[in-house]
């Protein structure tokens, strides 16, 4: 029993899995996934992972999507899962029609002449026909291991060997064409073999089932790569070579084992040969698209596997204006959750040559300095302004004004306005000079006449001081992030004040240190708002400790908890710049894995905490 395609895609995106698997066992929230113990086997400690389409048992390996769990855990057939979790879903399982089943078999078939051809020129490869292009692969580094594991192949010499080897299989010319192997003439004969005297590249899509091919010529000619022509099976503008693998590489990895991070990101590079020489330096979970700007699709099928793709580009001209094309398409898309990153690569290195020449150690560097969306785009914009007049600044300030308009999300979309605004006066304004009554770690906005729509935002970065007045032992914790929020005049004046307190009370705690005198006392809110009221902030930070009507205001009146408090800074603080929350989530992550410690353990599981709560605020504020 054959269902088209389509249908079951539709099914499986309509379906929640998490609460497919919930009804069977307890599960708990684990960053992006979910944990339980494996029905499938007995264990105490968690090993079993639910992830967005799929899950993963690192136990007994049982792995699946949503259909295959009612199989496996109700002992039910293929049909009767999809018949029921169609019917929760309010879809209709679809009749077979005669044209349905027709077309379902084609493309079994289609798939079959793929896998046959995969066959002969993986064979071809390891024969003395294919010397040329194995001694060319290894030439470029590749172990044979890779070779194998990539399915790479040769394609013979194109004189008819494929077609006639195909034939005695069962496949016909004709099929051929339709998987998009053939020449054809000007009536749409197949005229002669596509690919010839090349070394070839099986493309896979997310699932892993063969779509069609690449090939690269030996040395320099003409075109370089050849890819396969659009077909039933293969679409270019959805299709990311090395998903699959990336996907797998990924899950294989235990979120919570102590792999190094960079082989945990999710990579989009430009070539075959890029994706294939990270993996065999470490680099598992790296894709390409095929030669063509990246599309609205391939972003929606990163962001299945990683909220937050490296983007990994040459340090040239074309390299930046790549990047930039990806922000613009990805902007309208952008979410809290959903978002890129993006990495440089040095001039004229590609990260097949990189980890060639410098090793898996350079990339991983390069990776780990990859910067956010919202670091990166007001550079991207802005290339090429350097010392503009009144009218470049003010085209610029529209492009940029432009830009975060795109972005779908609101609240984000805010934020970006804001982060652009900053960057932009951080760049160009003249007037605000540097005098030494702001410090130069903030970035000093200004302040703004403010829409009511921003009220919301304006009372959550009062509440981002306010809590800090009441818990200043926070201030170091949470100082990096809160210098990145871009404030009103009052509260910018505020955060410098108190972070000068915070500088001079541990300047002299440190000499008391050194002198032998007992301990001084930490940093602490009665001696902090004592040190304020005493300076021209009194009443500006009055107002800052005046009641508020958000949710989490609590957390910032006299004597609430320190976890609680700064659990509702995190909150407010992703509330105002959930990229930058996603950042401290990650570099915690990071630290944790070289390094495991009980205080960053606890600090992420505030940060993730604070997260969650955003992204159900977010969900709630839209309904
Ligand atoms: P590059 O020209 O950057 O190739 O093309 P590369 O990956 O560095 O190739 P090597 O290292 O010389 O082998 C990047 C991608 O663009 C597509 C291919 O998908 C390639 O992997 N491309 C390139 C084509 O489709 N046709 C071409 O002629 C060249
Ligand atoms: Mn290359």
């Amino acid at each position: 029993m054959a269902f088209d395609p389509a249908f079951l895609d539709e099914l499986r995106a309509r379906t929640p899995i998490a609460a497919v698997i919930g009804r069977k066992v307890k599960l708990v929230r684990s960053g992006r996934q979910f944990k339980a113990c494996c029905p499938f086997h007995g264990e105490k400690t968690p090993s079993f992972y639910v992830y967005e389409d799929g899950f993963h048992c690192f136990g007994c390996g049982a792995h699946g999507d949503a259909i295959s769990f009612v199989m496996q855990s109700e002992g039910r057939s293929f049909l009767e899962a999809v018949e029921s979790l169609a019917s929760e879903a309010g879809l209709e399982v679809p009749k077979q029609a005669p044209v349905d089943r027709q077309r379902a078999e084609k493309q079994k078939t289609l798939g079959d002449v793929l896998e046959a051809v995969q066959r002969s020129w993986v064979r071809r490869l390891f024969r003395p026909e294919g010397a040329a292009g194995l001694a060319y692969l290894r030439g470029r580094g590749l172990s044979d291991e890779t070779i194998a594991a990539h399915g790479l192949g040769w394609s013979g010499d194109g004189r008819g060997g494929l077609v006639s080897e195909l034939r005695e299989q069962g496949f016909e010319a004709a099929m051929l064409a339709e998987a998009g192997l053939m020449r054809l003439d000007e009536d749409g004969r197949p005229r002669g073999e596509l690919f010839f005297n090349r070394v070839t590249f099986p493309i896979r899509d997310r699932r892993g089932a063969l779509v069609s091919f690449g090939g690269r010529i030996l040395g320099d000619g003409q075109p370089k790569y050849l890819n396969g022509p659009e077909t039933a099976l293969f679409s270019k503008r959805r299709t990311l070579f090395g998903l699959d693998r990336a996907q797998k590489a990924l899950r294989t990895v235990r979120p919570d084992s102590g792999a190094s991070s960079a082989s945990r990101t999710l990579l989009v590079v430009e070539g075959y040969m890029d994706v294939i020489a990270l993996d065999q330096a470490g680099f598992g979970a790296a894709v390409a698209p095929l030669g063509t700007a990246l599309t609205a699709e391939q972003l929606e099928a990163l962001w299945r596997v990683d909220p937050a793709p490296v983007l990994c580009f040459d340090g040239d001209r074309a390299g930046r204006s790549a990047a930039r094309k990806a922000a613009e398409v990805a902007l309208p898309m952008l979410d809290p959750d959903r978002t890129l990153r993006f990495m440089t690569l040095p001039e004229g290195e590609d990260p097949d040559s990189l980890v060639r020449k410098q090793g898996a150690r350079a990339m991983a560097s390069a990776i780990e300095a990859a910067r956010p969306l919202g670091g990166v785009l007001f550079g991207l914009l802005s290339e090429g302004v350097r010392d503009p007049g009144p009218e470049q600044r003010a085209a610029l300030m529209s492009r940029l004004m432009e830009a975060a308009g795109r972005i779908g999300h609101k609240g984000l979309a805010a934020e970006y306005r804001e982060t652009l605004r900053g960057q932009f006066r951080e760049a160009f304004s003249t007037w605000r000079g540097r005098n030494g009554a702001q410090r130069n770690r903030l970035p000093m906005p200004s302040a703004r006449i403010l829409p009511a729509a921003d009220a919301a935002a304006e009372e959550r970065k009062r509440m981002l001081v306010a809590i800090l007045l009441r818990h200043p032992e926070l201030l170091r914790d949470v100082e990096q992030a809160f210098c990145q929020i871009a404030l009103p005049d009052g509260l910018a004046r505020l955060r410098a004040a108190m972070l000068d307190w915070a500088d001079e009370q541990e300047h002299r705690q440190s000499e008391a240190g050194e002198g032998g005198a007992g301990r001084s006392p930490p940093l602490d809110s009665a001696s902090l708002i004592a040190h304020l009221h005493s300076t021209a902030l009194s009443s500006e930070m009055e107002m800052v400790l005046a009641p508020s009507p958000l949710p989490l205001a609590r957390a910032a009146s006299a004597g609430s908890m320190p976890a609680e408090a700064e659990e509702a800074w995190w909150e407010f603080f992703g509330h105002l710049n959930a990229p930058s929350l996603r950042e401290q989530i990650m570099a915690a992550e990071r630290r944790l894995a070289e390094h495991w410690a009980p205080e960053v353990q606890k600090q992420l599981i505030l940060l993730k905490t604070a997260q969650a709560a955003v992204m159900r605020g977010e969900q709630s504020d839209d309904e």
